[in-house]
């Protein structure tokens, strides 16, 4: 594998700012949105759950019916050059079809599946504690899917382009409209967050991050 430095990847996240202006000129070619897409599915996720879907919202009118009940999203909707929505799964358990079909895909023997699922079992009843509502069940899908916002934000911003993760929109609101829209079957996902991709219209003021000292310790 080649590499690149620890520098370039340095400046790539001091790069990484919020973006809440976008050149509305400027459009992502296709080959590096598809890229930036290949970061999310190739993104790790718990027991390989994989628990994710992402809508690449480049519909207009699409757009201008969720800007109203997505306040985090400062901007214009349409400047963004693309908006994905990223969907957690619902109901991921232990002893779902969902788990059960991924891991027949696996390749799994019968025997193999009946001891995983038990494994999966002790840990999402026990260790994880996420069997106790539906809510903390898709808690913890949706955790997984921050990993592939980050990792798509983090390779959007090492080849120069900006993006701004979206939690500020009422859920309920676009859930609705989702499933309107034929986009969602409620009963199997919810959306999790989004974030919009495109080039910025300005420069982004100097980040504030707390210092190293209050953040890292080291127990040695
Ligand atoms: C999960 C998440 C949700 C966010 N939601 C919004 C949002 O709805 N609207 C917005 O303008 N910024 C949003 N932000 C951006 C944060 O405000 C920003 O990342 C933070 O202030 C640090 O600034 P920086 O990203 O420029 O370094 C969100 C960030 C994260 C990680």
């Amino acid at each position: 594998m080649s590499t690149i430095s620890k520098q370039q990847v340095l400046d790539a996240f001091h790069f990484r700012s919020a973006c809440r202006y976008y050149d509305p000129s400027k459009k992502i070619p296709k080959e590096d949105m598809d890229y930036i897409l290949e970061l999310a599915r190739l993104s790790p996720s718990s027991v390989g759950s994989e628990p994710w879907k992402f809508l690449v919202i480049q519909n207009p009118a699409l757009r201008e019916k969720i800007h109203p009940v997505a306040w985090g999203i400062k901007h214009p909707v349409q400047e963004a050059s693309h908006l994905v929505i990223i969907l957690a799964k619902r109901n991921a358990r232990y002893d779902s079809e969902f788990f059960r079909v991924s891991l027949q895909k696996r390749g799994l023997t019968a025997e193999q599946m009946e001891a995983t699922l038990a494994r999966y079992q002790t840990f999402q009843r026990d260790d994880i504690k996420i069997l106790e509502s539906d809510r903390t069940l898709f808690d913890w899908c949706s955790k997984q899917t921050y990993i592939a916002l980050a990792n798509m934000m983090t390779g959007a911003a090492l080849i120069g382009i900006d993006s701004c993760p979206i939690e500020g929109f009422n859920y309920d609101a676009v859930n609705q409209i989702l499933t309107e829209e034929g986009l969602l079957d409620p009963q199997e996902y919810g959306v999790s967050c989004m974030v919009t991709f495109g080039y910025r219209a300005k420069e982004i003021t100097q980040k504030y991050r707390k210092p190293a000292e209050e953040t890292i310790s080291w127990i040695e």
